[in-house]
């Protein structure tokens, strides 16, 4: 079976004491998952260290950032590398996420460079795709997902892509506690495997987690993550409460 996910991006929240506070309490609850599953912590860059410290002994938890920068290393003040990241020994990466192709202008280009950069770097990425509620209403979110799918990734060789990552994010569902239906999230997941079917072929495309974001909570959780192409969540506001974020991870199948 594929691996089944529920990731936390606590975006930009929390101190580091509350962060600290929020990991123990989810991780006292000794949630024993499955060797199929997994649970992981986006966190923010100043809190990498410690997260991974405190998850260190529990199987099937990873800690993850939240961005990285498309470039290897240089005059980038303030900016962050994948090698940075790799160094230090973090897992996975969120890379293209709604909010930082919207806010920091990041584009197709970019987000396929951090790709190629995570792969030099042995980093895990999570990346993501979702359409806006224009191009939902519009009924063109299949094209748009995949010339996002397209732009970012086909430039890579499969193998690359066994066991990938993408989460599907409707952005007109993440924050506004609007959810796209369990229907609408299968449409669009089966959608995505179909896409990377076609280029890469079953097997691969069968491999890759695809992850549904946007509103997700415990009480929507296991509908949606019950949909046969959804592989879990990537979860923003309800994984700042640790019952939630609990509730989530035991809902994954
Ligand atoms: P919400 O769960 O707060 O809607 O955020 C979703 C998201 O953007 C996760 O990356």
């Amino acid at each position: 079976m594929r691996k089944q996910i529920a990731a936390a991006n606590w975006k930009m929240n929390l101190t580091f004491t509350e962060a600290k506070d929020l990991l123990d309490a989810v991780l006292n609850n000794d949630l024993e998952l499955a060797p199929h599953q997994l649970a992981i912590f986006a966190v923010p860059f100043p809190y990498l260290l410690m997260a991974q410290e405190v998850i260190r002994g529990y199987n099937n938890y990873f800690i993850a950032a939240q961005n990285c920068y498309f470039q290897k290393s240089g005059a980038y003040t303030g900016e962050v590398s994948v090698s940075m990241l790799s160094s230090i020994g973090t897992s996975f990466v969120i890379i293209g996420h709604s909010e930082r192709r919207e806010y920091f202008n990041e584009n197709h280009q970019m987000l396929a460079n951090k790709i190629n950069l995570c792969f030099d770097e042995n980093l895990k990425p999570i990346f993501c795709c979702g359409e806006p509620l224009s191009v939902r209403e519009a009924g063109i979110q299949n094209d748009y997902v995949e010339t996002q799918l397209a732009e970012s990734l086909f430039h890579l060789d499969g193998s690359k892509l066994q066991d990938f990552v993408i989460a599907y994010e409707p952005i007109w569902a993440i924050g506004t506690g609007k959810t796209a239906s369990s229907d609408q999230a299968q449409e669009m997941h089966k959608h995505i495997r179909n896409v990377m079917s076609d280029k890469y072929g079953d097997d691969i495309a069968g491999s890759i987690s695809i992850l549904y974001g946007g509103s997700v909570k415990a009480a929507n959780a296991a509908e949606i993550f019950g949909q046969q192409d959804v592989d879990g969540g990537l979860v923003g506001g309800a994984s700042l409460v640790a019952g939630e974020f609990t509730a989530i991870i035991k809902s994954l199948k």
